[in-house]
């Protein structure tokens, strides 16, 4: 649907973007907000906030490995060649993406709902170890020669498709939203 135009090669336009973020700063700041919104849910008791928290979180999540798939790993592999750590991270994603599938088939009437947010909690708290210590994914592409500048453009590009689009938004209700629909700021603008 979305048909991707065209690809910014990296191709900086000289349009100052007020902060434009490179790719390991992108990454970590998206891992930061999905950290808060965790600590939320485990503090919050009303099922309303709970179901808003679960699906900014797996809505986050999704574009979050969406951009670290399409371009942050492809463009890791190719400049470190590490391979092990590369796969064991989309391994992760799998995973994840496994159980953020079952959540948002779920809802807190379920007895397992909350569970299943913690478990992904976890493995979230992992994975995002495994990519941000000294010797992880983010130290390593510090070291190549990866064009991490580019890169962290070409994903804000990505991420705001991928916000835009996101055909879980339009879902009609039917998942017991009590009221409507509150959605992280995308800071879109046209
Ligand atoms: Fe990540
Ligand atoms: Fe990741």
């Amino acid at each position: 649907m979305a048909s991707s135009k065209s690809k910014a090669k990296g191709k900086s336009s000289g349009d100052a973007a007020p902060k434009a973020q490179d790719a390991v700063a992108l990454l970590k700041a998206d891992h930061r907000q999905v950290a808060e919104w965790f600590e939320e849910f485990e503090k919050a008791r009303d099922d309303d906030r709970k179901q808003t928290l679960a699906t900014k979180i797996c809505s986050a999540l999704k574009v979050h490995a969406q951009i670290e798939e399409e371009i942050f790993y492809p463009a890791f592999l190719e400049a470190t060649e590490d391979k092990d750590m590369h796969h064991e991270a989309e391994i992760e994603h799998a995973g994840a993406k496994n159980l953020i599938a079952q959540i948002e088939a779920s809802s807190p009437d379920d007895d397992y709902f909350d569970s299943k947010v913690k478990v992904l909690s976890e493995m979230i708290k992992h994975h995002v170890k495994e990519e941000e210590q000294p010797d992880g994914m983010f130290a390593e592409a510090r070291k190549s020669e990866m064009d991490l500048d580019a890169l962290g453009e070409q994903m804000a590009q990505r991420k705001s498709e991928l916000e835009d689009t996101d055909p879980e938004d339009d879902a009609p209700a039917g998942r017991g939203r009590a009221d409507g629909r509150e959605r992280a700021p995308t800071g879109r603008q046209r």
